[in-house]
Parts: structure tokens; sequence; C-alpha cells
């Protein structure tokens, strides 16, 4: 595997276009999980310098702080709870342009503005999220959604 990200520039869909090929040659032959994740978030916070990019895994009824890069953060999750519990019991993606006018943010630092949460669908079960938290208003939208729900399916979730 590459050590460096090739980091690109252009709109959106080309850093994500330049980025999903590097991924998955991070992430070729490699079956560890917890490896797997912290690559991706490091790809994603390296390329699009978001302040926050991580992932939390559903154990029993709480989603856990799983690999991320960015600021530490809230390690438990309940159900229905914040952006991220909301996405988990919807199964949905959830797109929050301006998180102080969605009811029930969990706040893990002031200095997030936007928040994107695609859910980790395993066998039509919710397994876990990825979170993404930009410092500026309005930064997530459906080109966001589309790779980011990708490049979760490029992991491989055996065992979870
Ligand atoms: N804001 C999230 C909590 C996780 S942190 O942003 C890393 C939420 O409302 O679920």
């Amino acid at each position: 595997m590459a050590e460096d990200l090739n980091i690109t520039s252009g709109t959106k869909q080309q850093q994500y276009e330049a980025l999903i090929p590097q991924i998955k040659g991070v992430l070729k032959g490699e079956a560890d999980l917890i490896a797997n994740l912290a690559n991706v978030s490091a790809a994603l916070k390296e390329q699009f310098g978001w302040f926050w990019v991580g992932f939390y895994l559903v154990k029993k009824d709480e989603l856990v702080l799983g690999p991320f890069q960015g600021p530490v953060a809230c390690t438990r999750i309940k159900k229905g709870r914040g952006v991220c519990g909301c996405s988990w019991s919807k199964a949905q993606t959830l797109i929050v342009a301006d998180v102080e006018k969605f009811p029930g943010h969990i706040a893990c630092s002031n200095l997030s503005k936007s928040e994107i949460v695609v859910p980790i669908i395993k066998s039509g079960e919710v397994i876990g999220v990825l979170d993404v938290d930009s410092e500026d208003l309005d930064q997530f939208d459906e080109t966001d959604q589309k790779y980011l729900e990708q490049i979760v399916q490029l992991i491989n979730w055996q065992g979870q």
C-alpha cells in the first residue's frame, strides 16, 4: 500500500473520485476492522480537512466511540439521541446544516457547526455510524452522502 495519500483539489466530486481508489488501496488485504476504520478516518480528514471524522459502533443499546481523527469526543450515545443516535434509529443518513437547529444535537465540541452522519448497515441492521463534523455551517450535501455511503461499504465489516 502507498504510504502517503495523494491529496487532490477540484470539486468535491473530483476529490472523492480521486480519494476512493486510494481508500480501496489502503483497505486491500487488511482484515482488521480497527486498523481500517483508523485509516479511513485519517484519509477523509487529510483530504477534506474537516474538524472531526470518525466512527461509532453499536454495542448493545449504545453507540460507542471507535477510531476517529480530531478532538476528543463523547464516548457513548444512546439510540435516538443526537444526530448519531437518530441516524441509527432511522437507519438513514442525516445532513445537518446548522447543528444548533437540530433538536437534541450532542455538542462534543462547540466548534462543530454542521454535520453528516451515515449509518453502516449490515444484513439490514445498523452496526455503526460514520460521523463527520465541520467548523463551518452548511458544509455537507447529497454529494457527501453519496460518496460517504459508498466509502463505508468498502470496509470489510465481517465479524461485526
Ligand atoms: N454531534 C454528534 C455527537 C458526536 S460528535 O459530533 C463527535 C451527535 O449529535 O450525535
